[in-house]
């Protein structure tokens, strides 16, 4: 057997803000369970649910030099989907009403503070792992410190790791003197060629120079990592290390996402009866929302955090046109940056039977819109693998992306002569070039209905569960242990 750990900041069934917790919280049960045994560590926010506090049941408590003081480090231990999760708990630094803050000092520390308490638990709960498994820059000191203090210890010789990358843009980062004193590192380690990068310390760069080897979570996107367009900065170190960097795909967890037993929806439906179930999960969530009853129009649905990093810009340049076409409605799930809230809120009110903007977290919402919106919409200037769409796959919706990133490994563009593809793609971060495969997408909805069905027909059936890509993890860490 085995023994995989993964730590991460978040993780389903916990607590989640985007794509990361899905994939922490679906790829360890799809790990062979007869030849790894695989746990993870999350930290104990406070703001956890009630309910999923309650299956934690307390296991020990030490106290951790860090950041000059000797501080409290909680281990709680739960059951979720047949996987052990444990928690770092430390009221100081977890209890907030969000799992991430606007204090970038504040962030540095507890995530710092959360992978130096992981190490350290080790040996209190009868769990060694022959692997660590990293995810993004919260976890990047944990190659660092293994490295730096815990291995000379027996107990952690030989321990390999892994930095999986799901979005290069947040690095955690800030001024050296500050983050040497917190961490407790030397200035060693504080050069250009381990954590230093542009005068500041820099987590995931820890993480990227001192793991065994580096992930990330698209082909392509571990492709693109390596231009300076993409590269946010580090590509310089993802080139040093190029032969140790691999893109894996995401999948989805293919019995939460399931339109066919799905209990979030009114009316669940598959591949053979899409065709009247969608219209009728489209008709419900007019009601519900306010939107002009019209089983006829062109819906298109938007879930996604709000960020540049998503596409909004383009959406927001061509907003008025899109909905000064008789036949579309936007429904739009989302939180996040102010402009973005804002606009869909004025369009809202601008074109209340059109336009529902729903600003706020709902993963209820979400499945709704998955399953009764015809189209989906994902333009991202970026996306390292992107889950929605996939999700809008399973839930036959068709979606409308930017070739970039995992969008570009997922969907494959709709080709009306060959009768081939899954969706609707554009090229370049361009308003205009969305809005033509917009319209493209309209007019095949429209004239083409059969095609269209078609095109639903090959999403439904296309698979991106987490069989194929759990298989690649598989064989990596085989390769790494030994
Ligand atoms: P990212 O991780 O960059 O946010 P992904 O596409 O990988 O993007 O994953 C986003 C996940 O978050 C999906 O599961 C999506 O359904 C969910 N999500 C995003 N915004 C919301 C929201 N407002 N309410 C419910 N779920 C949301
Ligand atoms: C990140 C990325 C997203 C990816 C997710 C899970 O949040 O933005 O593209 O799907 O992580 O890996």
């Amino acid at each position: 057997m085995k023994n995989i750990l993964f730590v991460a900041s978040e993780g389903v069934p916990f607590i989640k803000t985007g794509g990361l917790a899905d994939v922490v919280g679906s790829l360890p049960k799809e790990i062979d369970k007869n030849y790894y045994d695989v746990r993870v560590f999350l930290p104990k926010y406070s703001c956890i649910r009630q309910e999923m506090k309650d299956r934690m049941e307390y296991i020990t408590s030490f106290y951790m030099d860090f950041d000059w003081k000797s501080m409290y480090v909680g281990i709680l231990k739960a059951e979720a989907n047949g996987v052990i999760y444990y928690f770092i708990d430390n009221e100081e630094l977890f209890n907030t009403y969000k799992p991430y803050t606007d204090d970038a000092l504040f962030e540095i520390k507890r995530f710092s503070f959360f992978s130096k308490a992981v190490l350290s638990a080790l040996p209190t709960i009868g769990f060694r792992p022959d692997l660590i498994h990293c995810h993004d820059w919260q976890t990047g000191l944990v190659p660092v410190y293994l490295k730096e203090r815990f291995q000379e210890n027996e107990f952690y010789r030989g321990i390999k790791t892994v930095m999986t990358i799901h979005n290069l843009r947040f690095q955690g980062k800030w001024n050296v003197r500050d983050v040497e004193n917190i961490t407790g590192l030397s200035g060693y380690y504080f050069t250009p060629d381990k954590l230093e990068a542009y005068k500041d310390a820099n987590l995931l760069k820890g993480g990227i120079v001192y793991a065994d080897a580096i992930t990330t979570v698209s082909p392509t996107y571990a492709e693109e990592i390596k231009t300076q367009y993409y590269g946010e900065g580090l590509d310089g170190i993802l080139n040093a290390r190029a032969h140790d960097l691999r893109g894996i795909l995401n999948g989805i967890d293919y019995d939460e996402f399931n339109p066919e037993t799905d209990r979030r929806i009114p009316h669940p439906y598959n591949a053979s009866n899409f065709r009247k179930e969608k219209i009728r999960n489209k008709i419900e969530l007019q009601k519900e929302l306010g939107l002009r009853q019209d089983e006829k129009c062109f819906m298109i649905g938007i879930v996604s955090r709000l960020t540049d990093q998503k596409g909004f810009d383009l959406i927001a340049y061509v907003m008025e046109e899109m909905l000064s076409l008789d036949a579309i409605q936007v429904v739009v799930l989302g939180t996040g940056e102010e402009r973005y809230e804002n606009m869909f809120r004025y369009f809202d009110e601008k074109y209340s039977d059109k336009l529902a903007a729903n600003i706020y977290y709902s993963e209820d919402m979400s499945h709704k819109i998955y399953a009764a919106s015809d189209a989906f919409l994902m333009p991202s200037l970026f996306e390292p693998c992107g889950l929605s769409q996939l999700m809008a796959l399973r839930y036959g919706t068709v979606p409308i992306v930017r070739e970039t990133g995992g969008l570009k490994d997922t969907v494959s563009p709709y080709n009306e002569f060959e009768q081939t593809g899954t969706g609707f793609t554009f090229s370049n971060y361009n308003a205009h070039e969305m809005m033509h495969a917009v319209r493209y997408a309209e007019r095949i909805f429209y004239d083409k209905k059969r095609d269209w069905n078609h095109i639903v027909d090959r999403d439904m059936a296309a698979d991106f569960s987490w069989k194929v890509s759990a298989g690649k993890y598989q064989l990596m860490y085989d390769w790494l242990i030994g």
